[in-house]
């Protein structure tokens, strides 16, 4: 049965590393691994992630939301409801929109798991939240320019970190909090144990 694996965490917290040393340890193992990135990874996916970033554009938070969704809804569709392989890594996922569009951006947390019923989005076996202080993780980021959802403040970062955390006090069982100041292969055998509990 395909499992599917959830990184979150704010921007700079070390997200894609974990994923790329995880999808190593599968493949190692004898598993069959994809990775696939939220919003993204379909053509049209990708076009709409590059209209959500794009600092030209003033969207509103309505209407990124619904962005998210579109692209989040073809994913589903394309990589989730058809397994190919035995783990898909995800970067990003359904929780992302209630930490950035619910918590984040202030809109109603209820419409949101309405939107994640309609597209039929399956339930992640494992998510993991990589925690850090918004302040360290834009440090660690490289001081190039930033995109539009980046640009939001460290308030909007604040609150997105606030949601990620009451998310995974109320989900205990799918929802792992690391902490990410941790080092890089600390936090990768903080994965490894987990996922080893549902091999
Ligand atoms: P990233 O994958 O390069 O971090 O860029 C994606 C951006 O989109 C990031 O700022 C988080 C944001 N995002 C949301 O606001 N809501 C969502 O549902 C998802 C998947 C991403």
């Amino acid at each position: 049965m395909m499992k599917i694996i959830t990184f979150e965490g704010i921007e700079g917290v070390g997200k894609s590393t974990q994923i790329e040393k995880l999808h190593n340890y599968l493949i190692d193992s004898g598993f069959t691994s994809s990775v696939v990135r939220e919003p993204g990874s379909t053509p049209f996916g990708e076009d709409i992630r590059n209209l959500l970033l794009n600092t030209s554009h003033d969207i509103s938070s309505n209407a990124e939301l619904l962005l998210m969704f579109a692209a989040r809804s073809a994913l589903v569709d394309t990589y989730l409801k058809q397994p190919k392989t035995d783990f898909i890594l995800c970067d990003r996922f359904y929780d992302a929109s209630i930490a950035y569009q619910g918590y984040g951006r202030g809109l109603d947390i209820n419409f949101i798991s309405q939107l994640i019923k309609a597209i039929d989005c399956p339930v992640p076996n494992l998510t993991f939240v990589l925690d850090l202080d918004p302040i360290d993780g834009f440090k660690r980021k490289s001081t190039d320019k930033m995109d539009r959802i980046e640009s939001s403040g460290i308030e909007f970062f604040n609150n997105v970190r606030r949601g990620y955390l009451e998310l995974a006090k109320n989900n205990s069982s799918r929802i792992k909090v690391i902490d990410a100041s941790l080092d890089v292969n600390d936090i990768s055998d903080q994965i490894i144990a987990y996922i080893k509990k549902i091999l």
